[in-house]
């Protein structure tokens, strides 16, 4: 961690405790060297050095706010947010009260470090829209207290003339809830009366010069601040630095955001404008020098503006009401006198309306839920001044850092040693300067100045400003710290007047004068003035002055001892309270941006006792602890102290540091509480503890996730189970609704198919339906593809017996209509001829069934084949059929080839070019074929002519395509005849034989024995 603290040290060394000597050179060149860079922060340890820039830097943006959020303080570069942060952060872990303390001389930066302070926490803290309002009205209050509260002064072009202390109230989660704010002792005198150089309060010339021309008119003021011996006495009203005009506007948006309402504003502004109207009455002497007024006008405003009769106004301002036993006395002012008396009341109206403004912003940033809260309180006062000329209000604005100062060293160098002590830590104390003695110069009671003031103001007899220089003369005579003229060596007297006392703060010399000192302590307003104002028509004062009044039966503290209890309280408020410091530094005393007077800074790092913090720091221990608070905080980082120590937490501390690896030289361990002496130790321990954290944050988580994750696997599982059973319900429902059915379906089915055989009812319609759908469906798809396939035809049932055979009737008329129509003439012609063979032979030749498939050819014999010479001689009859035959002898039967021509008129017989017998159909008497198996034809001749050769003995192949072509030829188709037994044969005319037949194994044809032709023929297969 050290290493990168140091990488990132690029410009010099950004925590003091770092430098390597500790010595003001090496202090300031180290500041100087960051500041020429614009890195105006530097550490002393918590504590940070910020040096006004006088220009605006860009490191206050959202980027900047978000990167310092939550971030370790040494993690980043020294920046106000990390402090801010840090305070912020403590607040939330610790659960306690913190405060800022801002200090500085006036112009260091104070105001400006506040706003980015209070800028931070609006933007970083978690929000709501409620809590947004809370936090526009903390930021809004500022230029409204800014306007009524702060003024131009030869040190700061906006320095704050009152005190403020504002806490911000922050509830468990971290959010800023509400506001309080207390406002110290406000620089009224400067209403009445400016320094040259400087201006009265912003918000009179915000008024004049942002106004609007209604406005100012109502209020009967002119657009010229010149015009106003209130704005004029600095002779600055206008200032380069300072946007008048614009201010106004954000005043005025800023006074609605804090809930003023309208008649608020104009009371508000009429105050404002009457302390202007007032500055411009003026009083001549009359003839016996008494004062009276030499003009009506303005005076005539002042009583309209706050409600109170002019007469009586004019009355208060120029004679005073004494009573005397019953009576009232007037008496009559001198000039002076009505002076005095109308600034008086110019600076009590203004003064009490500042105390209304806080009030009533107070109001509406206030919290009033009774919820515990935690606050970070913002203490922005004003800062150390001296001028040339110093009055009253210096000398309370002095004291006052004098307190604070006091406080510092209180909560810083002083107890931080004491408790080393206490606690048995060894320790080198660190000398330093203690102004106590400044403070109790100021305030002891008795002996102190403010006391002697109050003295010599409420005295009776002529107490004078110069009578309470002698009372302090005479108290303070031998006191280190206060001088004047009188009591001063030679070479000091020379630098006072007579009518000063000058004091060495702990920052410096101041000589203030004592014009002034009692009435400005004493700041009474006579009695007819405040009753007047009692009893004023304007809000804002009538509330005012009656409330003062009914506090009023003793008299009033006077403003220094009020001012000193104030302090005291806020003192009191503070040290209940861990401190945050920021130490505001000024580099210049003409304003200037990059400018590093280093006398002047060197004095201040002197005064704000800085270089002692570093030493106490370096010396001493960053972080210290009770032993309870330490071991509650990090005993999770250690086995031996998680979850609980049993034993005494000091040995738990012991044990748990032992664990953590600290070096004996990082820490000690004192009667009660743990030393750590390097913030870096810290920080590792308190990494060490964020990652724990995480750790344990990450067991926890996944613990958790798991317990989720099972419970929502438990839920799925429940769930998927709850819709498995619903679905296998839904799924069993639509089974037994199914089945169901099925039953009911196959109940109707079977009763159906018992009755299939009945006639159409209820029971039998659907079966029979679905009879008649199925057979009609498988029909489709079985039906016999040809004509000839008798068997495939399916059998039908019962009922469709009838449709069955309609249909099968027309579906082989549509196989037969399809099939005639596809044959050619060939194939009927051939049909045709079959058919006429059919009708000659069927039943009657054995042969005749193995023909049938057998196609007739137009011939057997091409023409070609034929011999020439004999269609030579045959060529005026046309052939008709040629088969070749073999033909049987008359006489010894003996078979000879030859062809057989058959034409128009005959049939003739050839033997190669012979035609061997002509044979006319005329004389053809008959044909005669066997019934066997054998192709044995037999042509019956007539025989009239003995030369004419005798019966014809053929054996052709072809013999049912021969004879059928004969037929058709030559009609001879009734002449055919199948015969049974043999065949009687005329071989010569008178001369016969006969052809027998027989069936034998080898098909044959012999001459007989008997001298028959003996014709074997296999045996007809039977089927
Ligand atoms: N951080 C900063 N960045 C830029 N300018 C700054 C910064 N701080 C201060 N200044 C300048 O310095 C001026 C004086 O600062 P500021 O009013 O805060 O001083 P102060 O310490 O409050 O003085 P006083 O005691 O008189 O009220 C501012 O008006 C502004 O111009
Ligand atoms: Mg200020």
């Amino acid at each position: 961690m050290e290493g990168a603290l140091t990488a990132r040290d690029r410009v010099g060394i950004q925590d003091f405790v770092l430098l390597d000597e500790t010595t003001d050179t090496a202090f300031l060149n180290n500041l100087n060297k960051r500041f020429k860079e614009d890195l105006i922060y530097t550490y002393i340890g918590t504590l940070i050095v910020s040096v006004n820039p006088y220009k605006d830097l860009d490191i206050y943006n959202k980027k900047q706010m978000d990167l310092y959020m939550g971030v370790n303080f040494f993690e980043l570069p020294p920046h106000i947010y990390a402090l801010a942060d840090n305070a912020y952060h403590t607040m939330l872990s610790e659960l306690n009260n913190h405060f800022i303390l801002i200090s500085g001389e006036s112009g260091a930066g104070k105001t400006e470090a506040s706003k980015k302070i209070l800028q931070y926490y609006a933007v970083s803290c978690p929000s709501t829209a409620l809590l947004d309002t809370v936090r526009d009205k903390m930021l809004m209050s500022n230029p409204v207290l800014e306007a009524f509260g702060n003024a131009k002064t030869l040190k700061n072009d906006n320095s704050s003339r009152f005190g403020k202390y504002m806490d911000i109230q922050f509830d468990s989660q971290g959010d800023a809830v509400g506001g309080h704010i207390l406002s110290y002792l406000l620089e009224k005198s400067r209403v009445v009366h400016q320094n040259h150089g400087e201006r009265n309060f912003h918000i009179f010339y915000q008024l004049v010069e942002g106004g609007d021309e209604d406005l100012l008119h109502q209020l009967g003021l002119e657009k010229d601040c010149q015009h106003y011996n209130y704005l004029t006495q600095g002779q600055c009203a206008s200032v380069a630095s300072i946007n008048d005009k614009n201010d106004w506007k954000s005043v005025k948006n800023a006074l609605q955001i804090i809930d003023f309402n309208e008649s608020n504003t104009n009371d508000l502004f009429g105050i404002v404008a009457s302390v202007l109207h007032l500055g411009n009455v003026q009083f001549e002497p009359d003839s016996r020098g008494h004062a009276c007024l030499n003009s009506h006008a303005e005076l005539g405003w002042v009583s309209t503006l706050l409600g109170v009769d002019v007469q009586l106004l004019q009355e208060g301002l120029t004679y005073r009401k004494i009573e005397a036993k019953r009576d009232e006395v007037l008496s009559p002012f001198t000039i002076d006198h009505a002076i005095y008396v109308r600034d008086a009341l110019a600076k009590a109206i203004y003064g009490q309306t500042f105390t209304w403004v806080v009030n009533r912003i107070n109001e509406s940033m206030e919290n009033k839920d009774s919820s515990r809260k935690t606050v970070i309180g913002l203490l922005d006062i004003y800062g150390f001044e001296v001028f040339y000329l110093n009055s009253f209000e210096q000398f309370c604005i002095n004291y006052c850092n004098e307190k604070l100062q006091q406080l510092f060293i209180q909560l810083t160098l002083k107890s931080e040693q004491e408790e080393y002590e206490s606690e048995d830590i060894e320790w080198e104390p660190v000398q330093f300067f203690n102004n106590k003695i400044i403070c109790d110069l100021v305030e002891e009671r008795h002996r102190g100045i403010i006391s002697t003031l109050d003295e010599e103001c409420l005295r009776p007899g002529d107490a004078t400003d110069l009578t309470f220089l002698e009372r302090l003369e005479e108290k303070m005579g031998n006191h280190p710290h206060f001088v004047t003229h009188k009591l001063a060596d030679k070479i000091t007297r020379k630098t006072l007047e007579r009518g000063d006392f000058r004091l060495l703060h702990y920052a410096g010399e101041v000589t203030y004068c004592v014009v002034g000192f009692l009435d400005k302590n004493n700041d009474l307003l006579y009695r007819n003035i405040k009753d007047l104002m009692r009893r004023s028509k304007n809000g804002i004062v009538g509330e005012c002055f009656s409330a003062e009044e009914s506090d009023s039966k003793r008299r009033p503290e006077t403003v220094a001892t009020q001012f000193k209890s104030s302090l005291l309280k806020l003192t009191e408020i503070l040290t209940a309270k861990e401190a945050w410091y920021v130490r505001c530094l000024k580099p210049n005393e003409s304003k200037k941006p990059g400018q590093f007077d280093e006398s002047l800074i060197r004095h201040q790092v002197k005064y704000l006792g800085l270089m002692e913090h570093l030493r106490v720091r370096r010396a001493g221990f960053a972080y210290r602890r009770k032993f309870e608070v330490f071991l509650q905080r990090y005993k999770a980082l250690c086995p031996a102290t998680w979850p609980h120590w049993r034993g005494v937490p000091s040995d738990g501390v012991e044990v748990l540091v032992q664990h953590l690896g600290f070096l004996p030289n990082e820490y000690k361990i004192g009667r009660t509480k743990i030393f750590i002496r390097h913030p870096r130790t810290l920080y590792a321990t308190e990494d060490a503890f964020e990652k724990c954290k995480h750790d344990l944050a990450t067991r926890l988580q996944a613990k958790y996730k798991g317990y989720r994750a099972k419970g929502e696997f438990r839920k799925q599982k429940e769930a998927a189970t709850k819709i498995e059973n619903c679905w296998r319900g839904v799924q069993a429902r639509k089974e037994r609704e199914r089945r169901a059915w099925a039953v009911k379906v196959i109940k109707q089915f079977i009763k159906g198919y018992m009755t299939r055989g009945e006639a159409k009812t209820t029971d039998n319609s659907e079966y029979l339906a679905f009879v008649r759908q199925s057979y009609l469906n498988r029909l489709k798809n079985n039906l016999p593809k040809t004509v000839l396939d008798k068997t495939t035809w399916l059998t039908p049932a019962y009922v469709l017996e009838e449709t069955s055979a309609i249909l099968r009737r027309l579906h082989t008329r549509n196989m037969v209509r399809k099939y005639v129509r596809g044959i050619t003439p060939q194939q009927k012609a051939q049909f045709q001829m079959k058919s006429m063979t059919e009708a000659i032979f069927k039943g009657r030749k054995d042969s005749y069934a193995q023909s049938v498939a057998q196609p007739f050819a137009d011939t057997r014999i091409g023409e070609q084949e034929i011999n020439t010479r004999v269609l030579q001689a045959i060529r005026n009859e046309r052939i008709k059929y040629s088969v070749p035959v073999m033909k049987y002898d008359r006489n010894g039967f003996k078979p000879r080839p030859r062809q057989l021509i058959l034409t128009q008129t005959a049939a003739y017989v050839i033997d190669e070019a012979r035609i061997k017998q002509r044979v006319l159909y005329t004389s053809l008497k008959g044909i005669s074929v066997s019934n066997l198996m054998d192709d044995i034809i037999v042509f019956h001749i007539t025989c009239e002519d003995p030369k004419q050769k005798g019966d014809l003995v053929m054996q052709c192949d072809h013999l049912f395509e021969f004879l059928t072509k004969l037929s058709v030829v030559a009609n001879k188709q009734s002449v055919i005849k199948v015969v049974q037994g043999s065949i009687k044969i005329e071989i010569q005319a008178g001369k016969e034989s006969v052809v027998d037949f027989s069936t034998g194994q080898e098909p044959m044809a012999y001459k007989a024995k008997s001298g028959h032709l003996m014709v074997v023929s296999t045996r007809a297969r039977t089927r």
